[in-house]
């Protein structure tokens, strides 16, 4: 009986492949992996542990930090010290970007929103983790500028979902690739290989409470999707857990589209650019699926500080594209 691939195994594979990355992608996962599986164990443990609930600070976007978004930082930032090849780390949770290694292999960066979802630490809903490595421009001492580069220049991305079982996502430009935690040997296992978006969808994700708010295109996508039409498959189910990642998965492997526009109190919308849209946009494109603000393609946007926010519409191509086209009819 073949024992299965685990991603240490999947990524060397893939460097055999590319030959420019020499180690350097193994080196960066790795420790992405180990902290998602610190997280998976430390969500499962949450509410006996007492770590459920307020932490009582704000974090640089103005959101009321859970334990869990403090513990799942520390997490991710303990399992890359000590890799040479990480210079810095732009995270959600950090107000500023955080110097990792001065070391002359120092790189890379990595920008990560440690637990996407948060709202639902207390809930049991599902939760994720998103991770973005960038190459650096030039080398010297860290800037926060460096960070600030078009998730088109991306060399791997992924995410981490907590969910019915914990899964973690990544593309380093050859195709998107799941691997399901086996908790019993401690490894992720290759699971969901070659993942392709399905061309269009039937599934929607937007938190549709706040449709009054949405400019007239958007409002008039959601009358479309939700109005009667058998041979088109219309209306369009809505699912909508509140953790990207998990709505993301579900648009990767099933076909949907997931949403957040803007609106007159966010004027760029509510997700960020850096470390959850450029990363899981990087994803979406790989696996034959597309990401827009609403006006053109997400992965060209150039940032302008490390927690920018954008709008953002993700998933199959074809719902991407009739959102983007109400978005231009207005
Ligand atoms: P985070 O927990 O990292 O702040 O991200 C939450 C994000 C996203 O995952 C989710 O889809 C969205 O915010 C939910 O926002 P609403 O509660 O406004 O729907
Ligand atoms: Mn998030
Ligand atoms: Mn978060």
């Amino acid at each position: 009986m073949a024992t299965g691939t685990t991603l240490s195994r999947h990524v060397s594979a893939e460097e055999d492949w590319r030959k420019d990355a020499a180690g350097e992608l193994a080196s960066l996962l790795e420790p992405m992996a180990f902290a998602g599986k610190i997280l998976a164990r430390e969500i499962d443990q949450a509410a006996l542990a007492g770590k459920l609930g307020l932490a009582g600070d704000q974090n640089a976007t103005g959101d009321m930090q859970k334990k869990l978004d403090v513990i799942s930082n520390e997490i991710v930032m303990d399992a890359f010290e000590g890799c040479s090849l990480l210079a810095g780390i732009a995270s959600e949770e950090l107000s500023e970007a955080v110097v990792m290694s001065t070391s002359e292999d120092a790189r890379y960066l990595l920008c990560t929103d440690p637990l996407d979802g948060s709202s639902n630490t207390d809930v049991n809903a599902p939760l994720g983790t998103i991770f973005g490595i960038l190459q650096r421009s030039r080398m010297g001492e860290l800037s926060a500028e460096e960070f600030l580069q078009k998730g088109s220049e991306l060399v791997c991305a992924g995410y981490v979902l907590y969910g019915t079982s914990t899964v973690l996502v990544y593309t380093a430009g050859s195709g998107v690739h799941g691997f399901t935690l086996d908790r019993g040997v401690g490894e992720f296992m290759l699971s969901h290989e070659d993942i392709r978006c399905p061309h269009k969808g039937t599934v929607y994700s937007a938190n549709v409470g706040r449709h009054n708010d949405w400019e007239p295109g958007v409002r008039k996508y959601l009358d479309h999707v939700t109005e009667k039409d058998k041979p088109s498959g219309r209306p369009h189910s809505l699912r909508y857990t509140g953790a990207l990642v998990a709505d993301l998965h579900r648009c990767l492997l099933d076909g949907g589209v997931y949403f957040y526009p803007a609106d007159p109190g966010n004027r760029n919308g509510k997700l960020r650019l850096l470390y959850e849209c450029a990363p899981l946009a990087c994803v979406a494109e790989q696996a034959g699926g597309a990401a827009s603000t609403g006006r053109g393609p997400l992965l060209d946007v150039m940032p302008e500080a490390i927690h920018q926010r954008t709008p953002i519409a993700i998933g199959s191509v074809e719902n991407v594209a009739l959102y983007e086209r109400f978005m231009a009819e207005g």
